[in-house]
């Protein structure tokens, strides 16, 4: 059925996608431009999350009966297929969480915390969300490291001589977002490898917008943890993923601790289990973890590469039509060809919220605030702004509807 879906992947005018969405095909005149916020889910995730629980639920790990066994196997099918889809070899190395915030705390409280210390240095960039921010500005101040701040161009490029003047023999962390959650832009992860390791650190990549539009090797990123989440790569809510390196997982202390984590309890003391479970504390989602995988294996069955052209010719007409309106102003000067997934952009003198409030009232659902990436606006002196965030279910009809609601944004401020 997918390879029917996907020779005319370009023509925006077509869109074999959007009867795999429920809540897309349920309401045609809704254009969704939010899916970097969360992405709609297939059918096939929404079916095998309840299909878990119709037919395979129970605890797992823990039960000695066959309903749990199959429950635990069906986690280690999913971790597995996880692991696939992310380049991974071993599936060990994929360890699940409640979301990708939860990821880089992990990497940056129990790894980081564990090697870091006063004096070192920890670099990541001005673009990156709260979430691969906040947790780098604690451990640096728990561990008395130094958090260094590498700065884009102006058409949003983190350039060699840049990573040269950050990256320096202090720098035992770089932590990094593939792809901006603001500006959409690509950073180039493999060049933040070769820099940081040559200096003996280490690299930490935040994944979160990258894993929805890219094939994803993390053996080719050469990173040392990448962590995303399921829900805004069309799985369920509550899964992130932090995969890391074995040894490095194997050598850092648990995140959290209690059930299921451990390998001897005394009443002093405790020891580990092996990974992944040391870094698994508590019941696990065992149907969440299972339609993250069916969410991943959705996007692999249409195709990345497909997934990559439609996208592409989205982001072209989505910013013509949006950059010809002469009342919309641009924020962040990205190269429509570098943009994946998102368009940000103010109207001239009207706030943000109003701006959403009225595509709302249009049936256009964009974000405006500021993006859970404060630094990156206040640094470029932009108080707050609208996105448009696009997936492959797009289509040109989306993009119309956008430029209508905007135009009408307009008249309602300007008669
Ligand atoms: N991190 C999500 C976003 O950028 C919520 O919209």
């Amino acid at each position: 059925m997918i390879s029917r879906k996907t020779p005319h992947v370009e023509d925006l005018s077509a869109n074999p996608f959007k009867e795999d969405f429920p809540l897309l095909s349920s309401n045609p005149q809704l254009a969704f431009l939010d899916s970097a916020a969360t992405a709609q889910r297939p059918r096939s995730v929404i079916e095998a999350q309840a299909e878990f629980y119709r037919t395979t639920n129970a605890n797992a790990l823990r039960g000695l009966y066959g309903l749990s066994m199959r429950a635990t196997a069906a986690i280690a099918d999913a971790r597995s297929a996880i692991a696939r889809a992310i380049g991974a070899d071993d599936p060990c190395e994929v360890i699940a969480c409640r979301n990708a915030s939860e990821a880089l705390n992990m990497a940056a409280t129990a790894f980081a915390g564990s090697i870091l210390r006063e004096g070192d240095e920890v670099c990541i960039t001005v673009m990156e969300h709260h979430s691969n921010l906040i947790p780098w500005q604690q451990v640096c101040k728990a561990s008395g490291a130094r958090l260094v701040y590498l700065y884009p161009d102006e058409q949003g490029v983190i350039t060699p001589d840049e990573m040269d003047a950050k990256i320096g023999p202090r720098t035992r962390i770089v932590a990094a977002a593939h792809v901006s959650n603001v500006l959409g832009i690509e950073n180039p992860i493999a060049e933040l490898a070769r820099r940081v390791h040559e200096r003996g650190g280490y690299l930490v990549v935040d994944g979160a917008q990258s894993v929805p539009h890219m094939r994803i090797d993390v053996a080719a990123l050469d990173c040392d943890f990448f962590a995303f989440s399921a829900h805004k790569a069309f799985g369920p809510f509550g899964i992130g993923i932090l995969w890391g390196r074995r040894a490095l997982l194997e050598a850092m202390p648990p995140f959290l601790t209690g059930g299921e984590m451990i390998s001897r309890v005394t009443q002093e003391s405790a020891s580990w289990a092996p990974i992944p479970e040391k870094f698994e504390a508590g019941t696990q989602d065992a149907a969440g973890l299972v339609a993250t995988a069916v969410g991943l294996r959705y996007m692999e069955e249409i195709g990345m590469e497909a997934i990559r052209r439609r996208e592409r010719a989205l982001m072209r007409a989505c910013t013509d039509a949006l950059f010809a309106l002469p009342f919309i102003e641009p924020v962040g000067d990205v190269d429509p060809e570098r943009r994946h997934g998102v368009v940000a952009f103010n109207v001239a003198g009207i706030h943000p919220h109003d701006v959403a409030s009225i595509l709302d009232s249009c049936d256009v659902a964009i974000r405006a605030g500021h993006h859970c990436a404060q630094p990156l606006l206040a640094w470029m002196g932009v108080e707050s702004c609208c996105r448009a965030s696009l997936a492959f279910y797009n289509d040109e009809r989306d993009i119309a509807a956008l430029v209508d609601g905007l135009n009408t944004v307009w008249r309602t401020f300007h008669g």
